[in-house]
């Protein structure tokens, strides 16, 4: 879908359709949804009295002007509260336009900026959620769809401005909205992607190719490099597999000169427990969800992409071990020991908490780039999603500064995060009797676990886990969080957020 930002007035605009607002509670329609209220001889207002609209979020009205103004059609879009409404509203609002123009098979509208009326969204801000959030809202996975008339999409949107003082900020911001949208959106199609189409070799790939149209350096470490360098717990988890392991390294650099941050992605291209067998129907979910137990590999590559999209000033590296958990014939077992990168031992008790296993190797490696703060994301454990639900993601760190910069970008970006604690008290429940450190707790704490074994191999560096088990994958119930610019399946949580971070970063 190609962004325009013109100048112009909305209620003569010639297109497809065309979509206006309304904040919730208002009787009569003013700004541009009056203007075509008026043109059409009042059936917006009239809707309002009827009582069939109100203006809640993300509640639509469809108009046929039939000649009475030059577009086809007209889309009054909800907004929900004029109080509380900021950014993530606009993205929003964008989002269900997108997608309620394209389900209605058109291809294409312009609009407005909406709440703009309202006053005190600063105009790159505002075209930057415009493209952003249309681009997200109108996401659909359809690769696998052969019938034609399955496959929805959009040709354009125009954000169509009054004000001609305003057109360059609000192109410069829907630039960046598209840039993020894309990384965004490369992040939901990977997770989205069957496993059979994603085997870490055809991942790392993927991933491979993404980086060099983005212009970011990327190195695939093979099997026999990961055994050169002693990873040794990726290569447990990769034994039961035909397929082999590969280790995705990508490195972008802004500024010459600058330690950089790190970013550290769980890849299992599929999930099945290993030997620790999951069951086909889980409490949490069936076996197949776990196509997206890649997702942390997906996000910090697609946030690379991005900054190096945005020529961010600053410096990441992004690592990613990717590789399948099965139960072949030559898998870990329970109780085998593995040797980390780092040169820890690590007990396998259960062959299903194989994403730290991997993290081990990489958290050990990324010390090599002496970064100044390391961020791992990882669809970690099924006990995040029963702590805090799937509403939001769960956050352990070591760092009050990261902390800090994690929750501001949230904000900006609608996002939603929520820390847990990482006090050495829980640091028992990962300990063995036979080597360094065991890969499970008991029955409690299962999240609180997963990041005391991680907190084990990251050494002294400021660092900062994500459990986005909740966040990374939607079901389209109320379980979820619910944003009209996700879709059922991957969310591309955390991409938006570290992107803003990082965007955040040099402002300490
Ligand atoms: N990939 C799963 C965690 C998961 C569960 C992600 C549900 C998304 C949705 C992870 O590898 C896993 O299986 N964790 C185990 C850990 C346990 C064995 C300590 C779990 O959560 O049950
Ligand atoms: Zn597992
Ligand atoms: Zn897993």
């Amino acid at each position: 879908m190609k962004i325009l930002v013109q100048a112009g007035d909305i209620a003569s605009w010639k297109d497809e359709a065309v979509v206006v607002n309304l904040f919730e509670g208002v009787a009569k329609p003013g700004g541009a949804t009056g203007a075509i209220d008026a043109a059409l001889g009042g059936p917006i207002a009239h809707a309002i009295a009827l009582g069939d609209l109100k203006g809640k979020k993300a509640q639509t009205l469809w108009l046929r002007p039939a000649g009475k103004i030059p577009t086809k059609r007209v889309l009054v879009v909800g907004l929900g509260e004029k109080r509380g409404f900021g950014i993530d509203g606009v993205r929003e609002a964008a989002a269900t336009a997108a997608k309620t123009v394209r389900d209605a098979g058109v291809r294409s509208f312009a609009t407005i900026v909406h709440g703009a009326g309202i006053g005190g969204i600063d105009p790159e801000d505002a075209g930057e959620a415009m493209a952003e959030g249309a681009l997200l809202g109108a996401y659909s996975f359809d690769r696998f769809k052969t019938q034609r008339e399955e496959i929805k999409g959009l040709d354009a949107m125009t954000v169509v401005e009054q004000e001609r003082g305003r057109i360059r900020r609000i192109t410069a911001g829907a630039e960046r909205g598209v840039s993020i949208a894309a990384s965004v959106n490369l992040a939901r199609d990977l997770a989205n992607l069957p496993s059979n189409e994603k085997t870490p070799t055809a991942l790392a790939g993927m991933i491979q190719k993404a980086a060099r149209e983005a212009v970011v350096k990327c190195t695939v470490l093979d099997e026999a490099k990961m055994r050169e360098l002693g990873m040794g717990a990726v290569l447990g988890v990769a034994r039961g597999s035909e397929q082999p392991p590969k280790f995705v390294v990508l490195e972008y650099e802004g500024r010459k000169g600058m330690k950089p941050v790190a970013l550290v992605g769980k890849g299992i291209t599929f999930d099945t427990g290993g030997i620790s067998l999951k069951p086909q129907d889980g409490p949490l979910g069936p076996m197949w969800e776990m196509k997206h137990d890649m997702t942390g590999a997906a996000a910090v590559a697609a946030t690379i992409c991005a900054v190096a999209r945005l020529r961010l000033k600053i410096n990441v590296v992004a690592l990613a071990p990717l590789t399948e958990n099965m139960p072949g014939g030559n898998a870990q077992k329970p109780g085998d020991v593995v040797t980390a990168f780092d040169g820890k031992t690590i007990e396998v008790i259960n062959t299903d908490a194989e994403g730290r296993l991997v993290l081990a190797d990489a958290l050990g490696y990324a010390t090599k780039w002496e970064p100044q703060a390391v961020i791992d994301v990882a669809t970690l454990t099924g006990a995040v999603v029963i702590a805090l639900g799937r509403k939001c993601t769960g956050v352990f760190t070591n760092d009050r500064g990261l902390m800090r910069r994690l929750e501001s970008a949230a904000k900006a970006t609608g996002d939603r995060v929520w820390e847990l604690p990482l006090w050495d008290d829980y640091d028992p429940l990962v300990k063995s009797d036979v080597a360094d450190v065991r890969n499970v707790g008991g029955r409690t704490a299962g999240s609180i676990a997963g990041a005391a074994f991680l907190k084990k191999f990251v050494g002294g560096q400021p660092w900062m886990h994500l459990d986005v088990a909740g966040s990374a994958w939607v079901h389209g119930n109320e379980e979820g969080l619910q944003k009209s610019y996700y879709a059922k399946g991957a969310s591309g949580v955390p991409v938006r957020m570290l992107v803003q971070m990082l965007r955040d970063w040099n402002r300490g």
